[in-house]
């Protein structure tokens, strides 16, 4: 087990400042989750915690041990890539040997450990194959288990899952949480899917154009993001967004470029008259309602059958994304009152796009 401090971390690359001073401390055992838009600086950060990539600025702190400058080999870390990374011409077993031969360790532990590995993750039958004759989830398997027998304090994971389908990601995703529950290490786990940052992490990153935008629990997150951008991205699908104005002579209400009023709540929240905010409401939380106090006309509707999906617009163009479980008898085309509780209104200033939720 290893705790991680970053430091106001930074990396450019000539003038490109892709990594801007970023601050996060990681505890013994706890599972990271990065997330954040393609370019944002995921791997580069993962890579700078390995020590494949150089810091230009700041210090990377491993159980209060400075590392910058220890080699990657010397970190104790271990690293999954997406591409798998596996020798072709080598068995699966020589895949797993290699890195402790490497290092020296006798020929009967790596035996004993390599057995032990292979059993765990399942992949005991498949040791004398080559990759080029496993399918991707066992290729990605052995990809963790060389991570495994070399007992890193921490395992780093860059979007392992994504060659996988669907159904092969979800043994997966519970295959790895086993593993960090028996292992009991630190792991931190870049990924672009929403359900294995929701599922699977102790603490989400969320990362955009190289800063940390915050981190804390995914629910801590998802209900009390911290300003739009974070809101936009935590939960699927998106938060809706509806920009207004907040009325002269009361707070509790704001009128839309529609020329809609909505009533919205104070409580909690410290909006002034004049304020140009942004209303943001989960599509589970709107929901069509005679009374509602938002006209919204139907483009697309998705029956799944246990759920669906209603995709339209206000009449300001402002698209809007409705979810309700079961069945729904709402048509395209159809012209439908919406409206949402108060109590799961999240509301922004629109121009500095924070919250304005009152701590
Ligand atoms: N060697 C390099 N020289 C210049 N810019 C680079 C270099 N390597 C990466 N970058 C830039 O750094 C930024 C961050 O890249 P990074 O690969 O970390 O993003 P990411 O968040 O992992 O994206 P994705 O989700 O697509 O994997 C990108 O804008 C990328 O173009
Ligand atoms: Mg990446």
């Amino acid at each position: 087990m290893a705790s991680i401090g970053l430091k106001k971390v930074k990396k450019s690359y000539g003038a490109a400042h892709v990594i801007k001073g970023i601050d996060l401390d990681i505890s013994h055992g706890e599972f990271c989750v990065f997330v954040g838009p393609s370019g944002c600086g995921k791997s580069t950060l993962l890579r700078m915690i390995s020590g494949l990539e150089d810091i230009t600025d700041g210090e990377v702190v491993i159980d209060s041990e400075v590392v910058n400058d220890i080699p990657a080999a010397d970190r104790g870390l271990a690293m999954v890539f997406q591409s798998y990374a596996l020798y072709p011409h080598m068995t699966v077993r020589q895949n797993l040997s290699f890195g402790l031969e490497n290092i020296g360790t006798p020929k009967a532990e790596i035996e004993t450990k390599v057995a032990e590995v292979s059993a765990m993750l399942q992949i005991d039958q498949l040791l004398d194959r080559k990759p080029k004759d496993l399918s991707g989830g066992q290729r990605q398997r052995v990809a963790i288990g060389r991570a495994v027998v070399r007992e890193p304090r921490v395992f780093l994971f860059d979007e392992p899952l994504s060659n996988l389908d669907a159904e092969l990601r979800v043994d997966m995703r519970g295959e790895i949480a086993a593993l960090h529950k028996r292992l009991g290490n630190t792991m931190i786990y870049v990924t672009h899917d929403q359900v294995e940052a929701m599922t699977m992490a102790d603490k989400i990153a969320v990362l955009r154009l190289g800063a940390l935008e915050q981190f804390g629990a995914p629910l801590e997150l998802f209900n009390n993001p911290i300003n739009l951008f974070v809101a936009g991205f935590i939960g699927s699908p998106k938060m809706n967004f509806i920009e207004g104005t907040i009325d002269d002579n009361n707070v509790n209400s704001l009128t839309l470029a529609t020329g809609e009023a909505i009533a919205i709540p104070s409580d909690g929240f410290n909006q002034v008259s004049g304020q140009k905010v942004t209303l943001g409401i989960r599509p589970k939380d709107l929901q069509p309602k005679p009374d509602g106090s938002l006209q919204m006309e139907v483009r697309t509707v998705e029956q799944l059958g246990t759920e669906s999906y209603l995709y339209g617009r206000l009449a300001d163009g402002t698209g809007i994304t409705i979810h309700s479980a079961g069945q729904t008898t709402v048509e395209p085309g159809e012209m439908i009152s919406v409206g949402a509780a108060e109590k799961t209104m999240h509301l922004f200033d629109t121009e500095s796009g924070l919250t304005l939720r009152a701590q």
